[in-house]
């Protein structure tokens, strides 16, 4: 192959370009980004007296722990609280235990800072709070006392004397058997936080947070998917109780399968946003619920004569995020909830895939929402969820479009977007990932195609239709990878883009495209000769350059958003190939810019590949985490802007061209 890359711009890339989709799946949120590290701590949407009511935690030495709701929560948010029930006879330290999201990290040099809430009409002992392996090494522990016949927050700190070879550690709460004998203490609200990401308050897991926060991703779209949905109207996720103290945060029964405890909550995600530099997109509960995922029959919808509440709730939420601190009811609230300068938001998302439920969204749902939005807040774009598209009144400018496939899907789709009209709409392609090697069924089971984890094979066919986006990014204006993380040890959904337990990560195959496209981003894309058409498949590429100075090709610099994460790229141009073939391919280039003078190429392909082996469906696990890692070189290029390159099978590269 002989590719020219010209001077030519064919179109400006949005910044908002590449990001994530998130939801609280998979312990994406508790258990994963968000450190927290006692599961269930407060009880929150479970039944008492039901087993689940006690997930995460045990007695410890006899012991009787059950979940109650007979006497006074800690908050009228928090009605459940521990009952422990100590026997008579009792020799030696007794009490209970929470195992973590399986597993405590527990780790030397690491300040732990806890708190829980105690009370009981009887016991007026002390209490010891301590990290210890399961075998009853103490690694850190800090005792306190006093307390009573009305709630009482305890606090506490401590550090590690060592740190453990194993997550296989627990949180242990115990009491002296002598002076707790015969008597009953209630618990409630319990929490421990390992040190986190820029040491924010109810902050993020430091590894999670770097990991995504090091791909530099430009939206956050935020914060469902099926998990705004709710399996009921009145499971949804509702804003207004993900906000202010833990304490008044009820949580809820979550869409894939656990309590939510909503301690990432609205702030947090639009201080993450703000953290990572990324334009939030605001998913709004629009009306309709998931009873039954399998049974569209059984999804309830609110009728248009009873939607103005949950359209009032809406604005209201907007302008908690928008509103004037001084001047506005919920502007105020933030304010005192220490946020003063309102957050910038412009693209709300009206629902989730309502393609499901077409009807309601077209004749009401749509126009209902958008229509008091925009009377209220003029400058906000509305993104629509009906793909294929439904008429809708307003006219929708924006809609996300969401695919789960195979390989093949994604690098016969690399052109998708090549002929769509310009007309003034935009795509949002608002999820998306490699699911499956099964053309005809991209999301059944692993035994039937499904992948456990993002393999090369499907990474190659991602960044394929990647660049068809970047390509196209003048109709399209956004895209999210989705899901995004899976802890290891209870999951609903594969693969996802970062797999974890409580002290392992792995970053994946569509990890390294996700990063190697978003990090080396242009301003513009410039046309190629040939350019990349389904006859020059299975080589796929898209060439971009960034002129930040205005000036060519020369050295320029990456994004610098809200004053802040200057990213020093300093590329000319940039080239991104994906070779989705099973041999090497040569490309011999001719660059229309002779000034460039020096080349960096970041790739992923596999050693091990070879199409007699078949390792095109190797992954990254956290058992072996490094089978596929970028590699960089680095080249001159002596003569007046002609080279060849070879790019390996089943391989990603992005070329970044320079003068130095
Ligand atoms: O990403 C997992 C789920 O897939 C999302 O919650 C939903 O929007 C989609 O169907």
């Amino acid at each position: 192959l002989t590719l020219r890359i010209t001077k030519n711009v064919t179109t400006e890339i949005p910044p908002t370009l590449y990001g994530y989709m998130w939801e609280d799946i998979n312990h994406s949120g508790d258990g994963g980004l968000y450190a927290e590290l006692l599961q269930n701590r407060a009880f929150q949407a479970v039944l008492p007296g039901t087993q689940n009511a006690l997930a995460g935690w045990q007695p410890f030495q006899g012991a009787r722990i059950s979940v109650t709701s007979k006497t006074k929560g800690v908050s009228s948010s928090l009605p459940n609280s521990l009952e422990v029930q100590i026997p008579k006879v009792v020799q030696g330290p007794i009490g209970f235990e929470n195992t973590g999201y399986w597993g405590i990290k527990v780790q030397q040099g690491w300040t732990y800072k806890g708190s829980f809430y105690a009370k009981s009409t009887s016991f007026t002992g002390s209490v010891t709070v301590s990290l210890k392996s399961a075998s009853g090494t103490v690694f850190a522990s800090k005792t306190v006392s006093g307390v009573s016949k009305n709630w009482k927050k305890f606090t506490f700190e401590f550090q590690p004397d060592s740190s453990s070879p194993n997550d296989n550690n627990v949180f242990s709460v115990t009491l002296d058997g002598k002076s707790a004998a015969g008597k009953t203490i209630n618990f409630g609200m319990f929490s421990l936080f390992p040190p986190t990401f820029r040491g924010r308050e109810n902050g993020m897991r430091i590894d999670l947070a770097e990991a995504l926060a090091a791909t530099q991703p430009s939206i956050w779209r935020f914060p469902g998917g099926n998990n705004l949905e709710g399996i009921s109207f009145d499971t949804r996720w509702k804003w207004n109780e993900t906000i202010g103290p833990l304490e008044s945060r009820p949580g809820r029964v979550g869409d894939w399968g656990y309590s939510n405890t909503d301690g990432l909550g609205l702030m947090e995600y639009l201080n993450w946003a703000e953290d990572l530099g990324a334009e939030p997109i605001l998913g709004v509960w629009d009306g309709i619920s998931i009873a039954n995922y399998s049974d569209l029959s059984t999804w309830p919808i609110v009728p248009e004569d009873d939607l103005q509440p949950y359209i009032d709730d809406v604005l209201n939420e907007i302008e908690f995020i928008v509103g004037d601190a001084k001047s506005t009811k919920w502007g105020k609230v933030r304010a005192s909830l220490g946020r003063e300068e309102p957050y910038a938001l412009k693209f709300i998302e009206i629902g989730n895939e309502d393609q499901f439920q077409p009807a309601s969204y077209a004749t009401y749902r749509w126009k209902d929402f958008v229509t008091a939005i925009s009377a209220k807040f003029p400058h906000m774009e509305f993104i629509a969820t009906t793909l294929p598209s439904t008429a809708l009144d307003p006219p929708y400018l924006k809609i996300d479009f969401h695919m789960y496939n195979s390989p093949s899907w994604f690098t016969t789709n690399a052109f998708m977007f090549d002929n769509y009209p310009r007309n003034g709409t935009q795509f949002f392609v608002g999820e998306y990932a490699v699911t499956s090697t099964n053309d005809a069924n991209a999301l059944g089971d692993l035994p039937s195609g499904r992948l456990a984890f993002p393999t090369l094979q499907g990474a190659a066919a991602e960044a394929a239709f990647m660049t068809g986006l970047e390509r196209n990014s003048d109709v399209v204006f956004a895209s999210a990878y989705a899901p995004s993380f899976q802890h290891i040890r209870n999951y609903q959904w594969t693969p996802d883009i970062i797999t974890y337990d409580a002290s392992r990560i792995v970053k994946s195959t569509s990890y390294y495209v996700q990063q190697m496209f978003s990090v080396n981003r242009g301003t513009h894309v410039l046309s190629t000769s040939p350019s990349s058409t389904a006859d020059s498949a299975p080589l796929y590429w898209v060439a971009s350059h960034h002129n930040e100075t205005g000036i060519v090709f020369i050295k320029v610099r990456g994004r610098a958003r809200n004053g802040k994460c200057p990213h020093a790229n300093s590329a000319a141009a940039a080239m991104k190939v994906s070779n989705t073939g099973t041999t090497d391919l040569v490309a011999n280039f001719f660059l229309d810019f002779a000034t460039a003078n020096f080349a960096t190429a970041i790739s992923i392909s596999s050693p091990l590949l070879s199409p007699i082996s078949g390792q095109f469906n190797v992954s990254n696990t956290l058992e072996e985490p490094e089978q596929i890692i970028p590699v960089s070189t680095s080249f001159s290029i002596p003569n007046a802007g002609r080279f060849n390159y070879t790019f390996p099978a089943t391989s990603v590269t992005v070329l970044s061209l320079q003068s130095v």
